[in-house]
């Protein structure tokens, strides 16, 4: 492969500067340690270890089981609706079956969509043991009569109500005499929605990504760091902003019928306009590294790639993945789920993130990294200040018109509704 010169540039100069290496590893080792003393889930995961010998009265009935249909669309949707399968069999006191995600995007073609069981993207222990006592997996080898199988047809039509599919969930905790409970037709995503963000934001928190997953996040995190330490030639650590572009055509044209829908302005966000918010974000230091995450295979145009790496303000130094020398090495190896679950990682890592308020995948990273803040106390990002995890809109204005709006996640909203198909109502205080 031909890669971009200044590529080979930061390869040589990191070569040939043997100490610069031994930097660089103790730049990792001092934010591995930052990540593991903050990280959330070591602490959930310390006491789930203190809770677990008590399976029997920790909540979810370990003999009845919740079947689901695939989980299908983007990784975004994907979670959503694992969720809300976790929830609902939450509900009716069962087990859920791990259900089978999908690997791939053609929702349209079945026989295209192929389907990868759960475990080989989320760690299956490790989600029993944080979630332990709040929602429960198994796996179908756990059935012991696969005979005794009750099938739930969920409702559809205007004439199916929340109300309406809430009443059949209840119902449907009677239906004891089965050991399995198989809901039949739609994707668990477009179900009806009963339950509230914090719910769901802690079904998310035992959602961790299996070790190579998390690993080939590293290795993009890590070339980024280096990076940056090449473009601040040796002064210490330079911050790292991850910015989810969404520019490419299909978004434009979906966004565009949604403006048009609900008579706002503020979906769509140009190249021009991404670029003017981001760089009057205050107080970002110079240089900063950006990390542009695009759907480059959607692009329009293939001069689209390199042209999003031009037109940044000066100090921002602006690296997608083929520039960063990851695309073919680390992307490349895999389908389109493990691909935006790696992206997903690195930008849930990024010092500062900027996103789309009507892009779920978006509003999923807001989530998670203001669970983060929340737990080092921060839980709102209003004012100036040394923020951790903060994050912006790009597409809503903040305090004037070329400056991105401080997001954050407003945990107490009681329906997922408000981040699942987007919004421009966003808060810059979770409570
Ligand atoms: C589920 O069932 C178990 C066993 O019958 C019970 O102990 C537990 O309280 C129930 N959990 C909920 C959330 O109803
Ligand atoms: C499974 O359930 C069916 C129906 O209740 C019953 O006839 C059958 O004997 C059961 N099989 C086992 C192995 O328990
Ligand atoms: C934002 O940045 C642009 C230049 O990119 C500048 O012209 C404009 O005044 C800035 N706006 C604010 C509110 O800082
Ligand atoms: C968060 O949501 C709750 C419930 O919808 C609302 O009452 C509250 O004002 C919101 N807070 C912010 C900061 O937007």
């Amino acid at each position: 492969m031909n890669y971009p010169l200044s590529y080979k540039n930061l390869r040589l100069v990191s070569k040939s500067i043997a100490f610069k290496c031994l930097v660089l590893v103790g730049i990792a080792l001092f934010y591995k340690a930052l990540f593991l003393s903050s990280s959330p889930r070591n602490v959930l995961l310390t006491r789930a270890r203190h809770t677990s010998d008590s399976s029997s009265t920790d909540g979810v009935r370990t003999d009845k089981f919740l079947e689901v249909p695939q989980i299908v669309w983007g990784l975004n949707n994907q979670k959503i609706a694992f969720a809300r399968a976790c929830l609902t069999a939450r509900t009716m006191n069962r087990t859920l079956l791990m259900p089978s995600l999908s690997a791939s995007l053609f929702y349209k073609e079945v026989d295209k969509l192929l389907p990868i069981p759960f475990d080989k993207v989320f760690q299956f222990e490790r989600f029993n043991s944080l979630c332990s006592g709040f929602v429960r997996l198994a796996r179908f080898s756990d059935v012991r009569n696969r005979t005794q199988v009750f099938e739930l047809e969920k409702g559809s039509g205007r004439r199916w109500t929340v109300e309406r599919d809430l009443e059949q969930l209840k119902q449907s905790v009677s239906r004891d005499e089965f050991e399995v409970i198989r809901v039949k037709g739609k994707n668990p995503f477009l179900w009806h929605d009963h339950w509230a963000v914090k719910d769901y934001a802690k079904v998310f928190e035992c959602m961790v990504v299996v070790d190579e997953i998390s690993r080939e996040a590293d290795k993009v995190v890590m070339k980024i760091r280096e990076a940056g330490e090449n473009a601040a030639r040796g002064q210490g650590p330079v911050p790292f902003v991850a910015v989810h572009m969404r520019i490419e055509i299909d978004w434009m044209i979906h966004c565009k019928k949604l403006e048009q829908r609900q008579k706002v302005s503020e979906i769509c966000s140009s190249k021009r306009e991404i670029m003017e918010r981001v760089g009057n974000i205050s107080g970002l230091k110079t240089p900063t590294v950006l990390y542009l995450a695009v759907a480059d295979s959607l692009l329009e145009e293939k001069e689209e790639e390199s042209s999003v790496l031009k037109g940044w303000r000066e100090g921002l130094i602006p690296f997608e993945k083929k520039k960063l020398g990851v695309k073919e090495e680390v992307y490349g190896k895999y389908s389109y789920l493990i691909q935006s679950a790696i992206d997903y990682e690195v930008c849930l890592r990024a010092d500062v993130f900027v996103g789309n308020s009507f892009s779920t995948f978006s509003s999923l990273i807001v989530l998670e990294r203001t669970q983060k803040a929340r737990r080092l106390g921060f839980v709102s990002s209003c004012e100036d200040g040394g923020n951790v995890w903060s994050s912006y809109a790009y597409n809503l204005a903040g305090e004037s018109e070329g400056v991105p709006r401080r997001w954050m996640t407003n945990m107490t909203h009681s329906s997922l509704q408000a981040i699942s198909y987007g919004s421009n109502s966003v808060s810059c205080s979770s409570e």
